[in-house]
């Protein structure tokens, strides 16, 4: 397979990355039961890129997203958030950057199903301490101004996750890691939810990874990156 950059002008010319892998390694255990799941990857996202990253199963995509979201600790190799270096952050420090510089989306939305939607993102707004009157504003970009009070069993699926991307947009983030945010959705919806992500990277300049098996993603990403046993394939 091939990297293919879908899009011809290149938005990220002269801007450092907003996120950046190198030579970076994942080792699940040790000894004879270890399992490389990501070897000596290299990768940056810009501002104003959508990246999608495609593959087999095992492939170690979700890893590398884990990483690359400083949710998990490399075996070996760099990130780098917006030009720092992560690997000597204090705990403290590497949650407040998580929270205050990325956003994460999931596959199964991972709603609060007690709370409404406004509820859902304004827990996050008041996690990072931003106002939560703001989060009329999050959900009426999402195209759901008309669904606030909604509960998350009285919504569709592309109307949860919508919630969910609006709920990761809280506190402005420059980054959104997204995993197979649109594995669960009919054709329809999904194409709506790869829109909208798009349209979110490439109007409001941030950088996005989303992991997926959707070849819609692909087509709306401004590069396909391919892996395979743990690997970037060139
Ligand atoms: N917590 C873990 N402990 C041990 N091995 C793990 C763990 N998580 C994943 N693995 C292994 O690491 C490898 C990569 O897994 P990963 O979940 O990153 O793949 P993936 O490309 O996201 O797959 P899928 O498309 O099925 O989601 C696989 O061999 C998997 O079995
Ligand atoms: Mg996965």
């Amino acid at each position: 397979m091939t990297v293919s950059t879908a899009q011809s002008q290149a938005p990220t010319c002269g801007l450092a990355p907003a996120l950046e892998a190198t030579g970076v390694s994942l080792i699940y255990g040790n000894g004879p039961t270890a399992v490389h799941a990501v070897s000596q990857v290299d990768l940056a996202v810009h501002p104003g890129e959508m990246l999608a990253l495609m593959g087999p199963s095992g492939s170690g995509k979700t890893t590398l997203l884990l990483v690359l979201g400083c949710l998990l600790q490399a075996s070996a190799g760099r990130v780098r958030v917006e030009g720092q270096d992560i690997a000597h952050l204090p705990q403290v420090a590497l949650s407040h950057l998580r929270l205050t510089r990325m956003g994460f989306i999931f596959q199964s939305y991972n709603l609060f199903p007690a709370l409404t939607a406004l509820e859902n993102v304004q827990l996050a707004l008041e996690l990072k301490g931003h106002p939560l009157q703001e989060g009329r504003g999050l959900l009426r970009q999402v195209g759901l101004g008309e669904r606030l009070g909604n509960y998350p069993r009285q919504l569709s699926g592309g109307e949860k996750q919508r919630v969910a991307i609006a709920r990761a947009l809280a506190g402005d983030p420059a980054i959104l890691l997204a995993d197979e945010p649109t594995a669960a959705l009919d054709s329809a919806n999904g194409r709506a939810v790869v829109k909208l992500l798009a349209d979110l990277v490439h109007d409001q300049g941030r950088a996005a990874i989303i992991v997926t098996h959707d070849p819609r993603i692909g087509d709306l990403s401004d590069r396909v990156v391919h892996m395979e046993d743990g690997r970037i394939l060139a």
